[in-house]
């Protein structure tokens, strides 16, 4: 195929997230993929350093989920799940309510992470109501947040690009705190840094400006991943816990990327120690192998809702065609199994110091400003070029491509977050790989 055959092939899809122009210039294709490594067309292996995007956390088309999905499409291709159910959904919602935290035991189903913090705020907005207290309605997130791209978790998000052509469509009565990003004091800290537990405190400042009883929920990644990988001040997640128990406000963590093993244990709960009001999942709730997403509430949010509303009467007005479609819950069904049988999580955690001294290693890298990581998961930032902010990250991705191995890059932060079967060898291929194409960078 020549170039303009080529370069027509590639024209209809509009892409996402992408420079479209730009990429189909020079496009980077994967056509196959098992365990760590996608192929590209040509037969060229990619070893997956960042999970496809943070989600396959099982590895590439393992055999129990694929054959759950194939399976189940020729058992019950789709069910409604308005007003009707299929048992899968029921054992999926079970599945979770096992390994969630404590008391958070109640799954609402979307498709997306962006359709998981949407629907988590419209929970909190009912909750409120149902309680009587319907002038809380605020909604509070973090500059440098990443909660999807629909209007709510666009609006409470914190990325200023996503924001820009936007500006005057964002959800009214949305505050953001400050980003704990402190490279002053923490740069290349090993795991949480020790400092910034007091940027918690900017959540008492507006709550002294609304009044509590005008705000509805406070939503933070507790490691903020899409924008670079910002791990929690030690301390920090603690306090924003006892600020909103003290106010009343709803605390929801958006875990699409932490949850299920990247940070060493289930959720952030297991590795923080800080229980939310509603989390947020998608992405490795299926090794992302169909479009699903949740929501997890805690019981008591759950029935001041559903407990609240008049018998017979639907109760929280919201819902997806799609929600617990049964090949997404076929598919979960499985990979909760396999996470389970392989200790995945655990085993997550116990190859988080090795992959924390291979990141530090690091250290002393051509424009490197900081290394982060925290479980499996680690982030290297680099200086932006004088007037061309972005370009290193870019280079770094296109150089990591060429060298047989895909990173997810934020500016000039290269992140690496791969599958939780990650081998030890991999791992050391993974920071060898970056070390050389750093240090080739201007
Ligand atoms: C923390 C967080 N929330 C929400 C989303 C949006 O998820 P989706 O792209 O599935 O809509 C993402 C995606 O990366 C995310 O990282």
């Amino acid at each position: 195929m020549n170039m303009n055959d080529l370069q027509q092939d590639l024209a209809a899809f509009w892409m996402p997230f992408t420079a479209n122009r730009q990429f189909k210039q020079a496009p980077r294709l994967l056509a196959e993929a098992k365990g760590m490594f996608y192929k590209t067309p040509d037969g060229r292996e990619v070893l997956d350093a960042c999970a496809g995007l943070w989600c396959v956390a099982a590895g590439h088309s393992r055999e129990e989920i694929v054959r759950a999905v194939q399976e189940q499409v020729a058992r019950l291709d789709f069910a409604p799940t308005f007003q009707m159910g299929h048992p899968l959904a029921f054992e999926t919602a079970s599945r979770l309510a096992a390994i969630t935290p404590p008391g958070m035991n109640r799954v609402f189903f979307t498709n997306s992470g962006s359709e998981s913090v949407d629907s988590a705020l419209k929970i909190a907005l009912a909750y409120h109501r149902a309680r009587g207290e319907g002038t809380r309605t605020r909604l509070i997130g973090r500059e440098r947040g990443y909660h999807g791209v629909n209007f709510g978790g666009m609006s409470v998000g914190g990325i200023p690009g996503n924001r820009k052509t936007f500006g005057g469509s964002m959800l009214p009565g949305v505050d953001h705190m400050p980003a704990t990003h402190d490279l002053k004091r923490n740069a290349f800290s090993r795991g949480q840094p020790a400092h910034g537990a007091e940027f918690a405190d900017e959540l008492e400042r507006l709550v002294a400006l609304h009044d509590a009883s005008n705000i509805a929920a406070v939503i933070v990644e507790p490691l903020a991943g899409s924008t670079g990988v910002l791990v929690p001040p030690k301390g920090y997640l603690q306090r924003l816990r006892e600020i909103c128990d003290k106010h009343g406000i709803l605390l929801i963590f958006d875990e699409v990327i932490c949850g299920f093993g990247r940070l060493g244990g289930a959720f952030a709960y297991d590795a923080f120690g800080v229980k939310p009001d509603l989390m947020t999942l998608a992405k490795a709730i299926n090794n992302a192998t169909v479009p699903m997403g949740a929501v997890v509430a805690r019981q008591e949010v759950h029935d001041a809702i559903v407990n609240g509303a008049a018998e017979g009467a639907m109760e929280f007005m919201h819902g997806y065609t799609y929600s617990a479609h049964p090949l997404a819950c076929a598919a979960a069904n499985a990979t909760l199994a396999l996470y389970e049988r392989d200790g995945l999580f655990a085993r997550a955690g116990s190859l988080a110091p090795m992959f924390e001294e291979g990141a530090h290693s690091l250290k002393g890298t051509k424009n490197l400003v900081d290394i982060r990581n925290f479980g499996l998961v680690a982030a290297f930032e680099m200086a932006p070029r004088p007037g061309a902010p972005g370009k290193r990250g870019y280079e770094a991705m296109v150089k990591c491509f060429e060298a047989g191995m895909l990173v997810r890059v934020t500016g000039d932060t290269v992140a690496v977050s791969p599958p939780l079967i990650i081998e030890p060898a991999q791992i050391e291929r993974i920071f060898a790989t970056l070390s050389k194409v750093l240090a080739s960078i201007d």
